[in-house]
């Protein structure tokens, strides 16, 4: 009888053990949270939707590579400017139609490209600006911290680059007469050039011979997950969902 309840109390003890080791198990199964930082403000890769939430191209596809990593995807909105110094303190990642350049790989790492973008120009819808040299000398507008940005600051011979918070307001200055023209990427500027067709026209950045640039997600210098990241993103173009995505967000001809 005594070796029974010796034993019954073993069980009890050990089962005692294993619901407690249990509960740590449980606890790394409750989903990992990524905190992926973006700037809403920039169609249609990110911006505000109805409900005031971080919406678009990049947004779906940062949240379909955490359901294939298993992870809980939060986005913080913050200044396109402050993305690369927030990675790895702030936030966990970055997604924000970045383009991968020399001088953020000295910070950051980033995943494979997902994405071949253009700078693009806008300009007054009577403007004859149509090559590189017409550019020389002029008050471009620009959001801050982006290629464009450099583009005007470093490339073009006396021009003044002008920044802005927002990619929007350099384009209402430019209606405002504040700036000559503005650089920016490619899709934002075919949605700002429709949203404003009356005042403004779009040109090709081709025009003035700007390189490609390629969109990736930038992870902190090192991390594991950058693997993990490329390894969705080959799963997501294989089983069509990145394409489903390109449709739906951007369409066209990408
Ligand atoms: N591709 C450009 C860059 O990397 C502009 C990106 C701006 N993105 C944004 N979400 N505002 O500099």
């Amino acid at each position: 009888m005594k070796k029974i309840l010796a034993m019954l109390l073993a069980m009890v003890m050990c089962m005692a053990c294993l619901t407690a080791c249990g509960d740590t198990a449980a606890d790394t199964d409750a989903k990992d949270v990524l905190i992926v930082g973006t700037n809403a403000e920039f169609p249609p890769f990110e911006y505000l939707g109805d409900d005031g939430n971080p919406d678009g191209f990049d947004i779906a596809l940062i949240k379909a590579v955490g359901e294939k990593l298993g992870m809980e995807v939060k986005i913080e909105n913050m200044e396109f400017n402050s993305l690369v110094a927030a990675i790895g303190t702030k936030i966990d990642a970055s997604i924000a139609g970045m383009t991968i350049t020399e001088e953020r790989l000295q910070s950051v790492d980033f995943s494979d490209p997902y994405y071949d973008a253009y700078q693009y120009v806008i300009v007054p819808v009577d403007s004859t600006i149509a090559s590189f040299d017409d550019l020389t000398g002029k008050k471009i507008g620009c959001q801050l911290g982006t290629t464009g940005f450099f583009i005007a600051d470093e490339d073009i011979e006396g021009a003044e680059a002008v920044g802005y918070n927002k990619g929007v307001d350099a384009v209402n200055d430019l209606i405002n007469g504040r700036v000559e023209l503005v650089i920016i990427d490619k899709n934002p500027a075919m949605v700002f050039g429709e949203k404003f067709s009356d005042k403004v026209k779009v040109v090709d950045g081709a025009q003035f011979g700007f390189e490609v640039e390629q969109y990736a997600i930038a992870l902190p210098k090192g991390s594991e997950l950058v693997q993990k990241v490329n390894g969705a993103l080959k799963e997501l173009k294989a089983d069509g969902t990145f394409d489903a995505l390109v449709a739906e967000y951007i369409g066209g001809d990408k």
